[in-house]
């Protein structure tokens, strides 16, 4: 540890910062105060024996789009100080687009502003404008709400005090609920580079998985032996039943990763990611069965529309949506989602049974959303 003989190190620690990061230098009153670097990273900053702490109960935390999340932290001063300081919270942000799209940490990437509050202004930013507040439910909670949470939303957040003299902050990561799904082209497999790997989840209302989303899907067993992309540019594929042909059977159950794959020219199926959705999922009532232009159009007159493929995973996932009849897709495929495996409904697990993409004339049943 630094010890209170090397002021002007600490002085040199503060000049070192990036441009945007500045903070109040490390000399004041006829002070020295010092910024303390723990084992664990964490900055401690002491000053004439007063610290002021800021915490958080979690260091994560999920919730569904669309709902409300209040990512917690408070702040408080050891000890505890007999007249209230002034001070400022400011709540910023590292989307999860950032944090995968960079490979070499924190240097090159800033976070953003969620929010700023002084005393009773505060003043929000960009997409969180109107959707945050701060919580106040106790002196020195200052934990942030944020509502009607959307996709990309998701990220590390940063809560921190500076009273002006010391200046303290924890992070909170944010994850969205959802499902992860195997998603491959009309074409077949192993179709999309990276870019038309993240329309092709688009098209279907989600967004590529992250590494943390698939190893979730694993752990809830997920097995699929395709390749496919993730957010960050590898190419993995999660194994629950070790078999040749899937990394053979001497390799454990896991992740199998080809590592980092070139963007444009390299091609596989996709991981998508799809945070719950508000609507519902239905297998449409029809005394017929319906070639793939019919299935639009029953769906449409029955004042909903065809669901996309990340609605039927998420509604099988997320709400048990259990059918063993199969319907058209709106990206032409024929699926059914199976909760309870049983005779004649597929394979002995739950899951969303595919017939690919069969002709377009093919009568079958229809999935709508609404
Ligand atoms: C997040 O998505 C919303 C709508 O889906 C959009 O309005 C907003 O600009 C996006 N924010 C960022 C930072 O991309
Ligand atoms: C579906 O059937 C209708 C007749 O009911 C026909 O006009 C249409 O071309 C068919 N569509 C496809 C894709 O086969």
């Amino acid at each position: 540890m630094m010890s209170l003989q090397h002021p002007l190190l600490a002085v040199c620690v503060y000049l070192l910062l990036p441009a945007g990061q500045s903070r109040t230098v490390g000399y004041r009153d006829g002070f020295f105060y010092q910024d303390i670097i723990n084992g664990n990273r964490n900055e401690e900053i002491y000053f004439k024996g007063v610290r002021l702490q800021v915490e958080s109960t979690l260091p994560s935390v999920s919730a569904s789009r669309g709902s409300s999340v209040t990512l917690p932290c408070h702040y408080r001063y050891e000890p505890e100080l007999s007249t209230s300081r002034r001070i400022r919270v400011k709540w910023s942000w590292l989307p999860t687009s950032s944090i995968t799209a960079t490979l070499s940490p924190e240097a090159f990437v800033r976070e953003t502003e969620v929010m700023v509050a002084m005393g009773n202004h505060h003043r929000s930013y960009g997409s969180f404008q109107g959707r945050v507040r701060l919580r106040r439910s106790a002196p020195g909670d200052i934990s942030l709400v944020i509502n009607e949470l959307q996709l990309n939303d998701t990220g590390r957040y940063r809560c921190e005090v500076i009273d002006g003299l010391e200046d303290d902050s924890v992070t909170v990561e944010l994850e969205l609920r959802g499902v992860v799904f195997p998603y491959y082209s009309k074409k077949g497999r192993y179709h999309f580079n990276f870019f038309a790997a993240q329309q092709a989840c688009q098209d279907q209302d989600a967004t590529l998985a992250t590494f943390e989303q698939l190893f979730t899907a694993w752990e809830e067993g997920l097995d699929w032996c395709n390749a496919g992309w993730l957010a960050d540019g590898t190419v993995q594929y999660p194994i629950t039943f070790p078999r040749d042909g899937c990394g053979g059977l001497n390799l454990a159950p896991g992740l199998r990763s080809y590592g980092q794959q070139h963007r444009f020219l390299h091609r596989y199926d996709a991981f998508c990611f799809l945070a719950s959705v508000k609507g519902t999922v239905y297998f449409l009532k029809h005394p017929t069965k319906l070639n793939f232009t019919e299935a639009v159009q029953a769906c449409a007159s029955d004042g909903s529309q065809i669901a996309k493929v990340g609605q039927l995973y998420a509604a099988w996932k997320l709400m048990g949506l259990d059918r063993c009849d199969a319907g058209w897709l709106a990206d032409g495929s024929v699926r059914y989602p199976i909760t309870n495996a049983r005779v004649n409904c597929g394979p002995p697990q739950p899951g969303v049974r595919s017939f690919g993409f069969p002709p377009l004339s093919l009568k079958s049943g229809v999935y709508c959303y609404q």
